[in-house]
Parts: C-alpha cells; structure tokens; sequence
C-alpha cells in the first residue's frame, strides 16, 4: 500500500471545485492506499485569522471531509497543529532551504507583493508543507497544479538531505489534478473558483442552501450563442456548467449536449440546479449529523494519536542523521 497525504487550509468554506477536484480524489486513494488527511492549520495562520471563526472552519472542514465519504476506518483525519512534529520538522528543514529558493516560491511572490512587511511565516509556507509531507513517508501527494513548485521543493529538500545525511526521507510524488477537473468561477469563467474571491455568485459552497444554489447556477456567466456546447476557448461557461453536469450527474459530456440540441440556457441551467442540489443534499444531511456530535472529536483525537505513531517514528530517525538530543 502506498502512503498518501494531503492537506486543506481551514479558511472558509469547501466549494464544489474543492468537491470534484480534490475530496472526490481522496475517497477514491483511500480504497487502496494509506491516507493521511490533514486540516492545515498553521497554514492559515500565515495570513491574520480571527481565532473564533479559525476554530469553527477546522471542525467545518473535518465534518466536510467526512461528510463527503473519507471514512476514519480507512484514513487518518487530523488537525495539523496537534501533530507537534509538524513544527519541529518544519525547523529542521528551514535550516536546510535556500533563502534564494524560497524567494522563488511564486505563491509567495503573489501574496507578497502588495506588502512591505509579508510575515516571515509566509516566506517558509512551503517548507512547512514540505514538513508535512516528509514526516509521513509519502509516497503520493494529491494536489491542484498550483501546488506544483511546493511539491517540487519538498522533493529537492528530500533528495538533498538524504544525500547529505542518509537516506531519511522518502521522495514524494505530486498527483496533479488534470485541466479538465479544474471547476471555474461561475461569474468569470476564465478564472478558477476559488473560496477567496470576493464575488459570492463566484462560487457554490458545499453547505449551499438551494435557493442560494439556484441563484449562482441561474445567474452564471455563458455566452450569447445560445447553444449547449462543450468548447472551452469560445464558450467556457458553458464549458464549465456542462463539466459540473457531467461530474454530477455521471453523464458524459456529449451525452448531455445531445440530450440539450435544441433546448436554450434556461432549461439546462434548471436542470443543472436539481442536479447540484440533489448531489450536495446528502453530503450536508451527514454534515449536520457530524458537525456537532462527539464522534467528530472522537475521531479527530484517534488521528492525532495515529499520525503521531508515525510521525514520532521519522522524528527519531531525524535526529538521529542530525545529531541532535541526546
Ligand atoms: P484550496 O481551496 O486552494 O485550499 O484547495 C484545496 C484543494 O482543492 C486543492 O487540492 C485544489 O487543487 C482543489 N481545488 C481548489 N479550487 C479548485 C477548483 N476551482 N477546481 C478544482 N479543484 C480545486
Ligand atoms: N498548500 C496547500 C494548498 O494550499 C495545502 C497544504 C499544506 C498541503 N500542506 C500540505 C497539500 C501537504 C498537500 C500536502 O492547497
């Protein structure tokens, strides 16, 4: 079985990007594989965050992962921050990366540039993620594309310590998202939905509720042709309403332009809003059922335990190859 992780940052709510991107992919790895997945945290707190609504989006975001099918049987559901190790590693490998890579880091670039004074935290994001990785053995890290370089740097920093010091780490592999699952904004097509777009008829939240839902889909941007045709350049909202369709309904994308030739935006877009609703229903009855019981804290203390067995076990080895305790 192959050691698989990946992390999400507890900063407002899941959307259905998020859903058919990323959660859908994790349910399926943990048929046949060992996952880790992990509510990050200390990432978040790389930009100022209001510790009641931090506290709240963590426990939002474990209810959702759960909601959606990861199955605490199967995978290991924790909360970075209560992994220490996490931190310590984080140290270890900070004192192994370059200034000058990091400076690099484009992610850094971008949240940076406005200010003069960028936290020193958000300089070394992607080394804490690299820490993240690294403690667990990883083999597989399931990402969007925009994860690339991180992935990237916690391979290099891997290859670069085991060279160094012996064999520590093993060398992780990204499993980039492909194009095709890429759930663009609903007001603005040509750029991804993303949970911090200040434009709410941007995105469709996991906990939607159906009126909101048929607001954003009936609202959404398409084009003035008239036809339900899948073709990304020329028409991409309806490109990404009919990828919506399909990843929801589990119809093929011709299969719903045959069964539209003829019908116009307002027939498809209703439609596409039955199936939205239909599809999330389930997920946020399981939400509500979880979200305050004592089984959510029940398994999230059960994954702190095990990610720390594992995580306890590469610290050893750690200090170890760097001589470090006593
Ligand atoms: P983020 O919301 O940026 O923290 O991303 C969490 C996970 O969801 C990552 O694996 C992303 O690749 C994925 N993701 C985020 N936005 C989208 C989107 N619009 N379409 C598909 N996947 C997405
Ligand atoms: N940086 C990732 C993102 O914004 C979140 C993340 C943190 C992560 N640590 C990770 C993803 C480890 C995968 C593995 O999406």
């Amino acid at each position: 079985m192959k050691r698989v992780f990946s992390g999400v940052q507890p900063t407002g709510n899941l959307h259905i990007g998020n859903y058919l991107g990323a959660l859908v992919q994790f349910v399926e790895l943990q048929e046949d594989n060992h996952c880790l997945y992990c509510i990050v945290d200390l990432h978040s707190i790389t930009v100022e965050q209001d510790p009641a609504i931090l506290k709240e989006h963590i426990l939002d975001i474990a209810s959702l992962y759960l909601a959606v099918g990861v199955d605490p049987k199967k995978s290991i559901v924790f909360v970075q921050s209560t992994v220490a190790a996490h931190s310590e590693l984080a140290w270890v490998l900070m004192c192994n990366s370059y200034t000058g890579e990091l400076s690099r880091m484009t992610q850094f670039k971008q949240k940076s540039k406005d200010s003069e004074s960028a936290p020193t935290g958000l300089f070394c994001y992607p080394v804490l993620m690299a820490a993240d990785i690294l403690l667990y053995d990883t083999d597989i890290v399931p990402v969007g594309n925009d994860q690339k370089q991180h992935i990237e740097l916690t391979r290099d920093l891997a290859i670069r310590i085991n060279n160094k010091y012996g064999e520590t780490f093993v060398v992780p592999d990204g499993r980039f998202l492909k194009e095709s699952a890429r759930i663009m904004s609903l007001d603005d097509p040509t750029s991804k939905m993303s949970k911090s777009a200040e434009s709410e008829a941007s995105r469709i939240s996991l906990l939607d509720e159906p009126a909101r839902i048929k607001k954003a889909i009936m609202r959404s941007t398409t084009d003035s042709e008239g036809s339900i045709r899948f073709d990304v350049e020329n028409k991409p909202g309806v490109s990404n309403l009919l990828n919506i369709y399909s990843s929801f309904s589990g119809k093929g994308i011709e299969e719903i332009e045959a069964q539209y030739e003829g019908l116009g935006y307002g027939a498809f877009k209703k439609d596409l809003v039955d199936i939205v609703v239909e599809g999330l229903s389930p997920i946020q009855e399981r939400y509500r059922d979880i979200r305050y019981s004592n089984e959510l804290l029940d398994v999230l203390r059960e994954g702190t335990e095990k990610a720390e067995a594992i995580a306890s076990q590469t610290m050893k080895r750690v200090s170890e190859r760097f001589g470090l305790g006593i």
